[in-house]
């Protein structure tokens, strides 16, 4: 008998494809609206293999009422989303999308310090709104990215593919992160300095660390206070390290230049944040990854990954 798997959203129909010939599928037939969590409850019973978004809470309740299922396959690095103690107990192996994904997000979070440094939204709606009258000597100006210092808090596999950017920008690097990284410091010609270092002497402070509990509202009032006026914070890594309140009024304070936010901590980001008010925040809806090649990687590795569980092999990125 094959065995049953859930996949929580529409994916392209060659990954569907794929698991369809090992496995009975069961699908949320949506592109943009995340399985009910009723539907979830319902369907994870009886699965063998669970193939599941970020958008997904695989928490422990849901975990519980799971009868035979293997693995869960998600189609993401970031694996906060899942309860991976509960799965655990349960000998429940759980799978992410590592690697595939690196250079795209690398690619985003340059673009959000970019678009934020230069103001390139604003000077956008600056021009189709009509205010564009002449070119004036200290109009829209921004902030520079060449030889500006940048802090990468978390020098993980995203983090060094930024710091691999910005020596085309001839930028400093400092980093912080759990554990250094001696071979990398000399070949980026980095610096790894204190937390409170990083944020005092860096012009872009991007995070990218995971979402653990060590990490939740790891940048609070404190710490953007200590950033120097004219510097820019970016988080392409997950909404809850930054607490957004303290983020809103630490940018209204005038205590940091400006932000460029790819996440947040309730997403799809109600549309009243206060957040999304302020002109020099730049906001995005979680797109860190989103290029056609990138995601049908993400999707395939996810597959992949499921596959060989559900065949008693090891998965290519066993999270636990
Ligand atoms: P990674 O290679 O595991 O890198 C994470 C780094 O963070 C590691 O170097 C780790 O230190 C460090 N770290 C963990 N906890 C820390 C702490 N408490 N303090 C300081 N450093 C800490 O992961 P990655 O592939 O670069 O991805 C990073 C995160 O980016 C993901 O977890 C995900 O949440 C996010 N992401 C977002 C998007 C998007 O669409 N916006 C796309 C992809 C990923 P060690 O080296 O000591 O382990
Ligand atoms: C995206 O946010 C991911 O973790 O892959």
């Amino acid at each position: 008998m094959k065995p049953k798997v859930y996949i929580t959203r529409r994916i392209p129909d060659s990954i569907i494809a794929r698991i369809e010939k090992e496995c009975e599928v069961s699908i949320w037939p949506e592109t943009d609206i995340p399985v009910p969590r009723e539907v979830l409850e319902r369907e994870i019973v009886d699965a063998d293999g669970l193939f599941c978004l970020l958008t997904e809470s695989v928490d422990k309740e849901l975990i519980a009422k799971a009868q035979k299922l293997k693995v869960i396959s998600n189609m993401a690095v970031g694996y906060n989303n899942i309860d991976i103690e509960a799965a655990k107990e349960k000998g429940i192996l759980v799978t992410n999308t590592p690697g595939v994904l690196t250079e795209t997000t690398a690619d985003l979070t340059f673009a959000l310090m970019m678009a934020s440094a230069r103001r390139i939204i604003e000077s956008s709606n600056y021009l189709r709104n009509g205010n564009w009258k002449t070119w004036s000597p200290m109009q829209l100006t921004g902030q520079d990215i060449y030889g500006a210092t940048l802090g990468i808090i978390g020098m993980g596999r995203i983090g060094a593919s930024l710091a691999k950017r910005s020596k085309g920008f001839d930028m400093n690097i400092l980093y912080y992160n759990r554990s250094r990284k001696p071979l990398l410091e000399k070949e980026m010609n980095m610096k790894y300095v204190d937390f409170d270092t990083l944020l005092s002497e860096s012009d872009f402070v991007c995070i990218m660390t995971p979402y653990t509990p060590e990490t939740k509202n790891l940048i609070t009032y404190r710490e953007l206070s200590l950033m120097k006026k004219t510097s820019i914070l970016i988080n392409t890594a997950r909404g809850g390290i930054v607490n957004e309140e303290d983020l809103f009024q630490a940018l209204k304070n005038g205590e940091i230049w400006a932000a460029g936010m790819d996440v947040f901590v309730q997403e799809p980001v109600p549309l009243d944040h206060p957040l999304l008010t302020l002109p020099n925040v730049v906001t995005l809806p979680h797109i860190g990854s989103a290029s056609v090649n990138t995601r049908m990687k993400m999707a395939d590795l996810a597959a992949v990954n499921l596959l060989l569980v559900l065949n008693n092999n090891p998965p290519l990125h066993l999270v636990v």
